[in-house]
């Protein structure tokens, strides 16, 4: 930090070798940097008074008057204050101190309003807060004060610049409503006004802007209707109005064309209802289209052959899209003739048909994602998926009434990293291809009718997720996780006819959070590694015979959250380590067991709602609500060295 003295100092030195208008420049600079508290980078070291102020960092002078017309210190990580004598630069013609930490409020109005060459002012990405400042120079083209916590409403006083080019306030706390007069800015090109907190409607006056190609106002409040003009802006390439309350229709197909030059159209997160307009899919420019969230009725239409530019297609979450009959709600996908493709993603539309017509004739050789999870799409799954669309990254088509093999052929997928494919009334082996999809991250196979062994997943080194819970799988448990790549995360394995026991080795599954074996022809011991698996939350052992005791590595297992060793054969005592593990546990079920001995009463168990422990007919002891037994005191010199005694009331 520059103390006031050096300041001083340095000003007076300055003082008798300046003329009135570049002594204040270097007074104004100075004053700048005497506000500034950390200079990481040590960018400011520069301007001291052995330099002439032009040469200074960041700063540009004129070359006739040797005056200040340009600031630019963006990210340069300093903190700091902005101070009010940038107000006496009467030169500048751009400041731009984007991507610093400058705190407390914008200097006021009315020194900005000195700045009457003023065409950029950029302060985006720091921590301003108060209100927007509102006077500028009517010569000011490009307003930056995005991703700070400017609050307050958007000033009228604002629509009076006739040049402004650029309006950047995202994410801000700006409140109230878009004043009338925004349509008075007839020079603006960008309006990013998204992530705020604005309410009302969007003005009639902005279809007035005819050089507008970049309109954002999504996550904020906004409601009522889009007004008709916005359909006059013919110059826009993005309108962006997510995440708002807007209720509305498109227009339909008679009454207007829709926005010539639309490259990205996003609405999602909104009540826009009534049909997909046909013009709206046959914009030949259209890159993105995310309609997804809304009410939308009535089909997908099916004429995109014009649009050769489409990259991504979301229209997930608009729950009444299907005819929910037996017409083919998927022939739209047939209809797109983009080699460009990256996106599709219909999820929860309640779309009905087959993929085997649907996906017949195209090709997409980009495709990346392709989800349609949640619908009523039945039939098989065609082995073209795995050949025609050869970049998969993602592909959902869980919940469906899917049937059917999976094919060989999705072996092919080399880049597939998600693969869910649950509910649904899939049947067969489990491909052994499977074990070439080496990038696989998430393979969610659950509830459908698979049979037979689990194939080798060696090869899948980035699996974190294996979910085949729910099906008649009937390896045993052993050969499942000796073939199972030790990063696993996730192992759904219930619900299936699983043999044998829980190997030794699942204590070499160190970032275990959850394993699920419930209802299986399990048997033997818990293995003492387990405990090694530290990081697990919830365990599920329940509904299987094994037995013997909990093993003392359990205490180990400090992030428990979650555990159900319900309807097997385990006896001993319930270990009192158990309550020592309250801070997680926060679900306990040993009923239906043969565990005896004292209950223990601290920690979770002090919570009879929290833990279960029916069906266990040797226990005593425990907090009242148990209503059990209480235990039999026993003489240790009679019994020699028990480490316990039964008492625990
Ligand atoms: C200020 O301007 C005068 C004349 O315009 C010039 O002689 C002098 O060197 C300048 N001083 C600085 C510090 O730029
Ligand atoms: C002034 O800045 C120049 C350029 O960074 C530097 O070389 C010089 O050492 C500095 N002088 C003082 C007194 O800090
Ligand atoms: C410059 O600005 C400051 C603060 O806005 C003000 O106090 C000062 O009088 C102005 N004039 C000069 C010549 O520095
Ligand atoms: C705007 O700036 C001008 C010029 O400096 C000044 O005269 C006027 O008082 C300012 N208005 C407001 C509202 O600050
Ligand atoms: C602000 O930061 C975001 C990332 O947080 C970045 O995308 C954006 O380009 C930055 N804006 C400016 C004007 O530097
Ligand atoms: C901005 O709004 C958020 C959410 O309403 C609030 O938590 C925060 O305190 C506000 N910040 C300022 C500076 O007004
Ligand atoms: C916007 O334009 C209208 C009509 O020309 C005018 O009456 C109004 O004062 C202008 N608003 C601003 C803030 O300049
Ligand atoms: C759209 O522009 C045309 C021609 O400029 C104009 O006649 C029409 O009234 C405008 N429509 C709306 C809804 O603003
Ligand atoms: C699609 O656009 C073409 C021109 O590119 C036009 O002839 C046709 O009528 C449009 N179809 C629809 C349904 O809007
Ligand atoms: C698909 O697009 C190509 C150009 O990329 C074009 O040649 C072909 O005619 C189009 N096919 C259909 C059916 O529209
Ligand atoms: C597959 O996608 C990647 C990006 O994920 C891209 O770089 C590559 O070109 C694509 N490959 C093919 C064959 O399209
Ligand atoms: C496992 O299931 C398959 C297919 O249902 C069956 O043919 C096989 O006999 C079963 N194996 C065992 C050991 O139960």
């Amino acid at each position: 930090m520059l103390s006031c003295w050096s300041t001083m100092t340095m000003i007076t030195f300055s003082l008798s070798t300046t003329s009135a208008g570049n002594h204040t420049d270097q007074l104004a600079l100075l004053a700048f940097k005497s506000q500034i508290s950390q200079d990481p980078l040590q960018v400011l070291n520069s301007w001291n008074t052995s330099l002439h102020f032009c040469q200074w960092h960041g700063v540009t002078c004129g070359r006739r008057h040797q005056r200040v017309v340009m600031l630019d210190l963006q990210s340069h990580g300093l903190t700091g204050s902005l101070s009010p004598y940038i107000g006496n630069l009467s030169f500048l013609h751009t400041i731009d101190l984007g991507n610093n930490n400058f705190r407390g409020e914008i200097p006021s109005s009315e020194v900005l309003g000195h700045l009457f060459r003023l065409r950029v002012f950029a302060l985006s990405n720091n921590s301003f807060t108060g209100e927007l400042p509102s006077n500028f120079s009517r010569n000011l083209e490009s307003l930056s004060l995005g991703g700070n916590k400017l609050s307050g409403t958007f000033p009228k006083q604002l629509c009076a610049l006739q040049k402004l080019k650029i309006l950047y306030l995202w994410g801000n706390n700006l409140t109230g409503s878009l004043p009338y007069d925004l349509g008075n800015l007839s020079s603006l090109q960008l309006i990013s006004l998204g992530r705020n907190f604005l309410e009302g409607g969007i003005p009639d006056s902005i279809g007035q802007l005819k050089s507008l190609y970049f309109l954002s106002l999504g996550e904020n409040m906004l409601s009522s209707k889009l007004p008709p003009s916005i359909y006059n802006l013919s110059s826009l390439w993005t309108l962006s109005i997510t995440m708002n309350q807007i209720v509305d229709r498109l227009p339909s197909d008679t009454s207007r064309t829709f926005l010539p030059n639309l490259r990205g159209l996003f609405i999602a997160d909104n009540h826009f209802f009534g049909p997909l307009p046909s013009s709206l899919f046959n914009i030949s420019t259209l890159e993105m289209l995310d309609l997804g969230k809304n009410g939308f009725t009535g089909k997908v239409p099916d004429n995109m052959g014009n649009m050769q530019k489409l990259q991504v297609l979301v229209l997930s979450e608009i729950n009444q899209l299907g005819s929910s009959g037996h017409a083919d709600d998927l022939k739209f996908l047939s209809s797109i003739n983009s080699t460009v493709l990256r996106i599709i993603r219909a999820s929860d539309c309640q779309l009905s048909g087959t993929l085997h017509k649907s996906l017949a004739n195209i090709s997409f050789t980009q495709l990346e994602e392709l989800s349609l999870s949640g619908n009523q799409i039945s039939g098989i799954i065609p082995s073209e998926i795995f050949i025609k669309l050869p970049n998969l990254t993602i592909l959902r088509l869980n919940d469906n009434f899917l049937t059917g093999n999976i094919p060989q052929d999705i072996g092919k997928l080399n880049n597939l990293q998600a693969l869910t494919l649950g509910n649904n009334n899939l049947s067969g082996r489990i491909p052994s291809s499977i074990n070439n999809l080496a990038r696989l991250l998430h393979l969610k196979l659950n509830n459908n009718n698979f049979e037979g062994v689990v194939p080798n997943t060696s090869n899948l080194q980035s699996l974190l997720e294996l979910g085949l819970s729910g099906n008649k799988l009937n390896t045993t448990l052993e050969q499942v996780f000796g073939q199972t790549t030790h990063g696993l995360l996730y192992a759904y394995l219930a619900d299936n006819s699983f043999t044998g026991s829980l190997p030794v080795e699942v204590g070499n599954f160190e970032y275990l959070v959850r394993m699920d074996v419930s209802n299986n022809y399990l048997e033997g011991e818990i293995p003492n590694t387990l405990g090694k698996c530290l990081s697990l939350e919830r365990l599920s052992l329940m509904g299987n015979s094994f037995r013997g005791s909990i093993p003392p590595s359990f205490s180990s297992l400090q992030g428990l959250t979650f555990l159900d060793l319900s309807q097997n054969n385990f006896s001993g005592e319930i270990p009192m380590f158990l309550q020592n593990l309250s801070s997680s546990l926060q679900y306990l079920n040993l009923s239906f067991n043969n565990f005896e001995g004292a209950m223990p009463t601290q920690g979770i168990f002090q919570n009879a709602s929290a833990f279960s422990i029916l069906g266990n007919n040797k226990l005593c002891g425990g907090i009242s609500e148990l209503q059990l037994p209480a235990c039999p005191i026993i003489k240790q010199k009679r019994f020699g060295n028990i480490k316990s005694l039964w008492v625990r009331r």
